[in-house]
């Protein structure tokens, strides 16, 4: 029994900052979309209530979106990175929750309503990093990011009103490796008294 091809793709995403506006060749939009389109509709939910909301921009829309983005920010230093992804990715795929779907079943399960808004982000992050490691596995590169009310001011009557912005999934061709990672010692232990 082996796990090796999943483990080889989850061990193999990486944050790559370092993107040119482009896609890799032989990589279209569409193949982008198809993917993150599985993630989304496969991704379990508590109850299978399937709260997660996910758009993608690119093109003009997304230079449009960042630079409102870079506006909002106050202080140099902190405009560096969404002006980066403004100029030098390709993408963003821009997760969000529904709210109404979480009140509908905080409503219906009232005696665990306060564990919903955990279920949605345990479902929600799972399917980001999918994506990303889905979307380096054809050859993209990408980072997560956060600027969550900025980009939903930004989008305005583009997504519901209900949608909670979660994160950005920022994608581009990469243009140099990521940086060293090193890891804590964390075993998992099997216990059995
Ligand atoms: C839940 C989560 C939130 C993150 N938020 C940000 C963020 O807001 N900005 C950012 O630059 N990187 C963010 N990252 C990227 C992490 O810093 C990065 O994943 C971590 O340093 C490990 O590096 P790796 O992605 O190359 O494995 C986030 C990652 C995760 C999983």
């Amino acid at each position: 029994m082996s796990a090796s091809a999943f483990l080889k793709t989850i061990t193999a995403r990486r944050t790559h900052y370092a993107l040119k506006n482009t896609l890799p060749e032989g990589v279209t939009i569409d193949n982008v979309q198809s993917i993150v389109q599985d993630i989304v509709k496969y991704t379990p939910t508590s109850f299978n209530s399937q709260s997660i909301r996910a758009i993608i921009i690119t093109g003009e829309l997304h230079k449009k979106v960042w630079d409102q983005v870079v506006n909002a920010i106050e202080g140099d230093s902190g405009k560096k990175r969404p002006t980066s992804i403004r100029d030098e990715a390709y993408g963003s795929v821009i997760f969000a929750i529904d709210s109404d779907v979480t009140k509908k079943f905080q409503e219906q399960f009232a005696f665990i309503a306060s564990l919903f808004p955990d279920f949605d982000l345990t479902s929600n992050g799972a399917a980001q990093i999918n994506s990303w490691a889905a979307l380096q596995e054809i050859g993209l590169g990408g980072h997560l990011q956060h600027y969550n009310a900025a980009v939903k001011a930004a989008l305005g009557d583009k997504i519901p009103e209900s949608w909670n912005v979660e994160a950005q999934l920022v994608f581009g061709t990469p243009v140099s490796q990521p940086y060293e990672k090193t890891f804590i010692e964390n075993e998992v232990k099997v216990l059995d008294q």
